[in-house]
């Protein structure tokens, strides 16, 4: 089983959508998915009210009782399990780190964005665990600034860039006004090719060396 903790301090940066995406991709797949949502916001909680399918599963969980939510689906036989957090979470989203095995770290591509992802490398980097960026809302129509943001990120910190990246796409907020993603609601879309891009990515990187996996 991989356990993905998605983390940023901001809000917006696409954890949320990020998570959602994975676990229907990974529904899709017939991989066993749990969503576990430590964000009293309840974004990804109230998602899964608006779907009419029962899978992907989301609990909503208190920071503290997080490991025992994961060990849980362990037992149940998941393959996934995506923590989605609040912003600005500090230490009551330790034991979620600890419990994971790739911290996920969703950035816009802006120089505002870039400075805010410092906290959460420090965060990562604090609880030894591989961390990686993915670069979220990507303008579809500027060729070089996957590279430009890449490279901004690898220069200011120690900490890989995901190779795969999800552009701005209005699939990701049309779908989940009906608690979809891009996967399920516009299967062909270029949305939809970019969450399945992520998602290989990800589930196809053995756990423990994942970090070698990553482009820098
Ligand atoms: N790649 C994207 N393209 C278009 N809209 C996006 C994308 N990623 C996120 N969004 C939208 O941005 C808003 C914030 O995303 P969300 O996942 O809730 O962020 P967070 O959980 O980090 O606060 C949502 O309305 C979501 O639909
Ligand atoms: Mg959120």
């Amino acid at each position: 089983m991989k356990t993905i903790c998605l983390l940023s301090q901001k809000g917006g940066s696409g954890k949320s959508t990020v998570a959602c995406s994975l676990a229907v991709c990974a529904d899709k797949h017939d991989k066993g998915v749990l969503i576990i949502d430590l964000d009293p916001q309840s974004t990804a909680t109230k998602w899964h009210e608006r779907r009419e399918d029962e899978t992907p599963f989301v609990v909503p969980a208190q920071p503290i009782k997080v490991q025992e939510a994961v060990s849980q689906a362990e037992k149940d036989g998941a393959d996934l399990v995506l923590i989605d957090t609040p912003p600005h979470s500090t230490g009551a989203i330790s034991k979620a780190l600890d419990a994971s095995d790739l911290i996920l770290i969703p950035c816009r591509a802006s120089i505002n964005d870039i400075d805010a992802i410092e906290n959460s490398v420090n965060i990562a980097g604090y609880h030894k665990k591989d961390a990686a960026v993915l670069i979220n809302g990507l303008p579809p129509n500027a060729p070089n600034m996957f590279r430009d943001v890449q490279e901004a990120i690898t220069e200011t910190y120690d900490v890989p860039v995901l190779p795969v990246f999800l552009s701005q796409r209005a699939d990701f907020v049309h779908s989940a006004t009906v608690g979809k993603t891009p996967v399920d609601f516009a299967p062909n879309s270029k949305a939809a090719a970019e969450v399945e891009a992520l998602y290989k990515h990800l589930m196809h990187t053995k756990q423990g060396i994942l970090k070698r996996l990553f482009t820098k």
